[in-house]
């Protein structure tokens, strides 16, 4: 199983998934990692781990068409058999996800179906929740839509910010994401 992350930022999953497969907690190759944005932190952090790489912008491949013919033709050209989004601030296109049934994960900051979308941890917490959390979920054509895989609960207490919410749920999301993946390839490894 060779597998891709795809992330748009800071790659802080990308750094726990990386992390968690060299320690051999994640079978499988992590093949590459692509970046929507050249400047996205995430491919410092794939070189620092020695792991290909890659990036081009919608702008750069002529369009929205062009761009997700040239993503899925990378993954293809990689030999990509399961693809991970890892903070990938983009809707997948439905050539990609058609190419990939049930092998793409998404990571999401809150108990989905409650606060999709950007602003997840920010959304619960100003809507008062008193418990909110994190999601892996399949990925399908909708905004933070696809059967649920995994979710973990995060308490909001009264003396909460949201910076330290944002702090609770990033250390969840380090620790469920590796995991999910973990079982996820372990699953596919033996199907
Ligand atoms: C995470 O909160 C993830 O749940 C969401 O985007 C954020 C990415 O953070 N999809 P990072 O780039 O992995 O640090």
């Amino acid at each position: 199983m060779r597998f891709a992350v795809l992330a748009s930022g800071n790659g802080s999953n990308f750094e726990a998934i990386a992390t968690a497969w060299e320690q051999k907690q994640i079978p499988g190759e992590l093949a590459l990692v692509f970046a929507n944005h050249p400047e996205a932190y995430v491919l410092e952090r794939a070189a620092q781990h020695q792991i290909p790489h890659f990036s081009f912008t919608v702008k750069e491949s002529g369009g929205k068409e062009a761009y997700e013919k040239a993503l899925l033709h990378l993954l293809q050209e990689q030999k990509i058999d399961f693809v991970i989004l890892a903070g990938y601030l983009r809707i997948l296109g439905k050539e990609i996800i058609e190419a990939f049934p049930e092998r793409i994960l998404n990571i999401h900051p809150s108990l989905l179906p409650s606060f999709p979308g950007l602003h997840g941890i920010q959304d619960a917490f100003n809507y008062g929740v008193k418990v909110t959390g994190v999601t892996v979920h399949f990925v399908d054509c909708g905004l933070d839509t696809g059967p649920i895989i995994a979710q973990e609960v995060v308490p909001i207490s009264p003396e909460d910010t949201l910076a330290t919410l944002e702090a609770k749920i990033h250390q969840v999301e380090h620790q469920l994401y590796p995991r999910i993946i973990g079982e996820c390839l372990e699953k596919e490894n033996h199907s």
